[in-house]
């Protein structure tokens, strides 16, 4: 049976440290400030904001929340993240997608000061995770967030072992197999046109689902004394429970994979509350940076 890696754990951990890391910057006159833009009122998105303002808030951190309605013009969001960007109070941007169909994305990403962007989407923190500059990058909070659990099970250095990523997204997919190539993986990015997925997975020492297939990856793909890192957050219907009810999957079947790896995030309580906290250690860190001095390791 496998060690299951406890996501909430490891995640208080982090903000135990960046709430102790606030304190010292506080020495130093700097409180690190975080704002948060919501456009339009998607039920999801409003929680995903609301938590990450309130643990900002439980950081000791200057937590503002930007809330603007579905209809807000292009024009006008890009002058808010640029009134952001200018406002030294203000050391992370977060701006929450998905963003309402009017809105082009991608400007909105690049219009954020790289040296700001806590979700590490922007082009110029990208190429800086994609050529290892990892001093100066912002990761990606959700990989970020898994490199750290991998950590506890097979430390930092990651020479000689193999890993497989199912999933190639901006978000998740890409950026994680760069960090694992940052700490000497040797790296395979699989996905749905993929041949034999299930035989590739199988040869994997580090297996990451981040697909968004309920329960896709089966015990049996899972090479024995694997570490199973599952970023995926399914909700499915669960009849079981009472009609209409429903419960939280990952992307690999949790029973199954249990049973053959030697340790397994679970759904729900591992990647997703790390993602936060990662958040909270990215704006911390930009803090660091901005007032000149060295950020601490997470
Ligand atoms: N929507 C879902 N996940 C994320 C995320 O990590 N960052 C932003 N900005 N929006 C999201």
């Amino acid at each position: 049976m496998a060690d299951i890696i406890d996501g909430k754990a490891i995640a208080e951990d982090v903000v135990a440290k960046v709430k102790t890391q606030t304190a010292t910057l506080a020495e130093h006159g700097v409180t690190p400030g975080l704002a948060v833009v919501i456009v339009g009122e998607d039920p999801a998105s409003q929680v995903y904001v609301a938590s990450k303002s309130r643990r900002a808030k439980e950081c000791g951190f200057h937590s503002v929340q930007h809330s603007l309605p579905a209809e807000t013009s292009e024009d006008a969001l890009v002058a808010l993240v640029e009134e952001l960007n200018a406002d030294p109070a203000i050391h992370g941007i977060l701006v929450q997608l998905p963003l309402p169909g009017h809105i082009d994305e991608a400007r909105i990403i690049q219009t954020i000061d790289p040296d700001k962007d806590v979700d590490g989407f922007h082009f110029i923190n990208v190429g800086r995770l994609g050529t290892g500059a990892l001093d100066s990058a912002f990761v990606p909070c959700t990989p970020a967030g898994a490199m750290l659990m991998l950590e506890r099970v097979r430390g930092r250095d990651l020479s000689g072992l193999s890993a497989v990523v199912i999933g190639r997204s901006n978000i998740v997919g890409k950026p994680m197999a760069n960090l694992l190539l940052a700490a000497n993986a040797t790296v395979t990015v699989a996905h749905s046109r993929t041949k034999d997925l299930p035989a590739l997975a199988a040869t994997a020492d580090i297996l990451v689902a981040a697909v968004g297939r309920p329960e896709m990856v089966r015990g049996d793909w899972v090479k024995p004394g694997a570490t199973v890192i599952d970023v995926g957050i399914n909700r499915i219907p669960a009849p079981e429970k009472g009609e209409g009810k429903t419960r939280l999957v990952g992307d690999v079947a949790f029973a199954e994979a249990k049973e053959r790896a030697g340790a397994i995030t679970p759904v729900p309580g591992g990647v997703g509350p790390m993602t936060i906290a990662m958040l909270m250690a990215n704006t911390l860190t930009s803090a660091f940076r901005t007032a000149g001095l060295e950020p601490p390791a997470f």
